[in-house]
């Protein structure tokens, strides 16, 4: 099968010009003004942009938490991310107390394997680490997952102590891989809880008033001195608050490596959200929770700076009928998590792009390259070059759109709310190639399934 897309505008993380752009199978073969070759199917994309698909390096598909499981599994997510503009994700496997991190892996095989409609990776979620496993963690790297997360928060279930935290730092480094960490003192933060509980306090607002961004910003701290003592490159996921964000910028100040992500929904909403009525606010219980707004621009100056190189979803969606409402006596029993898959570059390029915060550059960089360039896919992905795989995303820049469960156009996901109900956005997905397939043909499905693991290489510091 080749596809000849005519007359697009390439945006890449550091190109921007009018060109063919000629697939041949999976891969990109030919980049060039007025190509003159036969092609099985030609696309014109005169006045889109030419992308490379988009990365989400932080979903949660079919997970166990919070006493239920995420309710996209990867068929459905990845159906969603695909209509959203997104070609790849990087998943997160999990380790089950006490046992195998490769059965970990084996179990999140299971789960994706024949399913997908993208291709996708996996990180690790270690939940223990005694030294006789360590060398666990070099079978994970050669099975092609370089990166592994783990957890200061939820104590008694993801929660590991300091030590695990260096153990697996330490064989991390030593493998050239990268660790991502959830970074919030979830021990200070229960026993907050407690106290709140005790006085009554149960409303979804509680969970953002029990979770201070003090608590976020010590666990960023802690994180970056075990790091750099236990010589890894870092990656905190989902950074919500300025104050966390400030650790990030002294460390890299000081040469540490050490990157961030943030999400949409600590970029665009905020802590006002809990206080709806009707139990709504635990459609948006996720953790670290919404923060008080002017939190906001800080994130997006980060952004433009640098100190945040990734914009990923944590899609972990919960339906609210049935799976939000385990909370409705009390916010601790709400499974954390939103849906976002879908949503996310047409977000970004609204409020990046359009409102003038991101270049088309660095929109392209945020939503698919530096995840690439930080988690051992790039240049396979992340790119529109000549050998890369065909993951392209056509985007109409002009293509307004009202997010909401009731728009087919906008809501795809396994969930019966949208967490961006009613914001409209500029700049839609009109049509997808993952790997050289049509997917998505001017916002219709036209393939289903054909997407497949992606080994991903070493991704560690190349300083060491
Ligand atoms: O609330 C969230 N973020 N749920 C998913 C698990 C996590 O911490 O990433
Ligand atoms: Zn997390
Ligand atoms: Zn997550």
């Amino acid at each position: 099968m080749s596809v000849l897309i005519k007359n697009g505008r390439v945006i890449t993380a550091v190109d921007d010009y009018y060109a063919d752009v000629y697939v041949e199978g999976e891969r990109i073969a030919l980049i060039g003004r007025d190509l003159q070759v036969d092609a099985d199917r030609v696309i014109d994309a005169t006045g889109k942009l030419v992308i490379p698909g988009g990365i989400d390096p932080h979903t949660h598909m079919d997970m166990p938490f919070g006493g239920t499981t995420s309710a996209d599994d990867f068929e459905s997510g990845t159906k969603a991310a695909a209509f959203g503009g997104t070609t790849t994700i990087v998943d997160f496997a999990i380790q089950q107390k006490g046992e195998s991190t490769l059965k970990g892996l084996d179990t999140w095989h299971r789960k994706a394997d024949g399913k997908a409609t993208i291709d996708y990776a996996f990180h690790m979620i270690i939940t223990d680490m005694p030294d006789e496993r360590l060398p666990e963690m070099r079978r994970l790297a050669d099975e092609g997952v370089t990166s592994y997360k783990l957890f200061m928060a939820y104590p008694g279930v993801l929660y590991v102590d300091d030590g695990t935290l260096y153990r697996a730092f330490r064989q991390a480094g030593e493998n050239g891989t990268r660790i991502c960490m959830h970074a919030e003192n979830g021990i200070v933060i229960d026993e907050i809880i407690k106290r709140a509980v005790a006085e009554g306090k149960t409303e979804p607002r509680w969970h953002a008033k029990t979770r201070p961004t003090r608590m976020e910003a010590e666990g960023v701290h802690r994180a970056i001195a075990i790091a750099e003592v236990a010589n890894v490159p870092l990656y905190i996921v989902h950074l919500s608050s300025s104050d966390a964000l400030d650790e990030v910028k002294r460390a890299r100040a000081r040469g540490i490596d050490v990157m961030a992500e943030t999400c949409p929904q600590y970029l665009l909403l905020d802590e006002t959200i809990y206080d709806r009525p009707d139990f709504e606010g635990a459609k948006w219980v996720m953790t670290p929770a919404l923060r008080e707004k002017w939190n906001q621009e800080v994130l997006w100056e980060g952004l433009r700076f640098g100190h945040l190189a990734t914009i990923a979803t944590d899609h972990c969606p919960f339906c609210f009928k049935e799976q939000k409402e385990l909370g409705r006596d009390s916010f601790t029993k709400i499974p954390n998590g939103a849906p976002g898959v879908e949503n996310r570059m047409s977000l970004i390029f609204q409020a990046g792009v359009v409102e003038g915060r991101l270049t088309l550059n660095r929109f392209v960089e945020l939503t698919s390259t530096a995840a690439a360039k930080t988690f051992g896919l790039f240049p396979k992905k992340g790119t529109i070059a000549v050998g890369s795989d065909a993951d392209i995303v056509i985007f109409d820049p002009d293509r307004k759109e009202t997010i909401g469960v009731d728009n087919a156009c906008t809501h795809h996901m396994r969930v019966d709310y949208s967490a961006w109900e009613g914001h409209t956005v500029q700049g839609f997905t009109e049509t997808v190639l993952s790997r050289g397939r049509v997917v998505i043909d001017k916002g219709t499905m036209t393939t289903e399934g054909g997407g497949s693991f992606v080994k991903r290489a070493l991704c560690g510091s190349l300083l060491r």
